[in-house]
């Protein structure tokens, strides 16, 4: 009997140290997976919501995610020096200048690690894509057709001359999914029927609302003729802009159409405001599919060596403030927040 008592003890404390032995190896093992997701932008929405979607795929899959903001080269260049320290083993890359291209791709591979881009494709020196890094971005071209063909809709609704109207574009025709997006829209809308001479283009310095609130206000004031406005840009962020200049001119919501790109909190919140603003419709893109997919692109291919798709573009859809909510329970972003 007592023998039986100890043999049984002794099994019961093998088992106990075994499963404590097996749990802290299986958590170590997931734990080791490290992926950065760095963005040019942390301050924009629309990056925000990119890391929150990676940070639901980093719990999923229990990797740890490694956010950076990196507004520069140099900063690019020690940010995946710094993953590389910390034993991470890929990243993911939005970068603030899609001609560092080369110089990310040698020093991921210095460093060796995977990578991938998101949002802005990486051009060689001849201003090529870079079509050995894996990329997910937008379909610009066809995003902007949609921007255009929603302003064109718009116009005729209100029964605009369209020789009264003139158009904001507000440009940055060094990024090529900036000019693929603007070019569609211009496209568009001269498809439709819009006189391409009253088309402005408004350059913009750098991607944000501040610099195409500059931009469009030197297009407001060159051009006095026109009675209405529309815009577009690459982002919601320069549509807003575009908007804020013209209602400092007294082209409010019923004398402006802006039409952004994103879906995000610079839109939504715009479409929260009790009174219609200038800023009549976004495309809404995915973040989920950008933050989200890619990050789990990433965990699989250091985890299996499943090497992600060379090329994804994703879709849009058109969105105003009357129907964003239903637009965004379609794109599978309603409990996003
Ligand atoms: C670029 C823009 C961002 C966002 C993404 C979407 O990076 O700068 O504002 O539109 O593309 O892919």
């Amino acid at each position: 009997m007592k023998r039986r008592i100890f043999l049984t003890l002794v099994a019961a404390t093998t088992a106990a140290s075994a499963t404590m032995l097996a749990a802290p190896v299986a958590q170590a093992a997931d734990e080791q997976i490290k992926i950065g997701f760095i963005v040019k932008q942390p301050e924009e929405p629309w990056f925000q919501d990119e890391w929150k979607f990676a940070e639901i795929a980093a719990k999923e899959k229990g990797f740890t995610l490694v956010k950076i903001g990196a507004p520069s080269g140099e900063k690019v260049m020690s940010a995946i020096d710094n993953l590389a320290a910390q034993k991470a083993q890929g990243f993911v890359i939005c970068t603030p200048d899609v001609k560092l291209g080369p110089g990310i791709v040698a020093k991921a591979k210095a460093d060796k690690l995977k990578m991938m881009t998101v949002d802005d494709r990486l051009v060689d020196g001849a201003g090529k894509p870079i079509e050995s890094v894996p990329h997910m971005g937008i379909s610009a071209y066809n995003i902007g057709k949609q921007v255009g063909e929603g302003i064109a809709a718009e116009i005729k609704k209100r029964g605009w001359d369209m020789k009264d109207v003139g158009a904001i574009d507000v440009t940055y025709e060094q990024l090529p999914t900036a000019h693929d997006r603007t070019t569609g829209a211009a496209d568009a809308l001269v498809a439709a029927g819009f006189p391409k001479a009253n088309i402005i283009m408004a350059p913009q310095a750098k991607t944000d609302t501040e610099n195409a609130f500059n931009a469009a206000n030197i297009a407001l004031t060159k051009n006095p003729q026109f009675k209405h406005w529309v815009a577009f840009a690459l982002n919601d962020e320069g549509v807003l802009g575009a908007v804020r200049a013209a209602e400092g001119r007294g082209f409010k919501a019923d004398n402006m159409i802006g039409v952004g790109i994103g879906g995000s909190d610079s839109a939504l919140n715009e479409f929260k405001k009790p009174n219609p603003t200038g800023f009549f419709a976004t495309v809404i893109i995915s973040p989920k599919r950008h933050g989200e997919e890619t990050s789990t692109l990433m965990y699989d291919w250091i985890k299996d060596g499943k090497e992600p798709p060379k090329l994804t573009l994703t879709s849009g859809m058109l969105a105003t403030r009357d129907n964003v909510a239903e637009v965004r329970e379609k794109m599978g972003l309603a409990s996003a927040k």
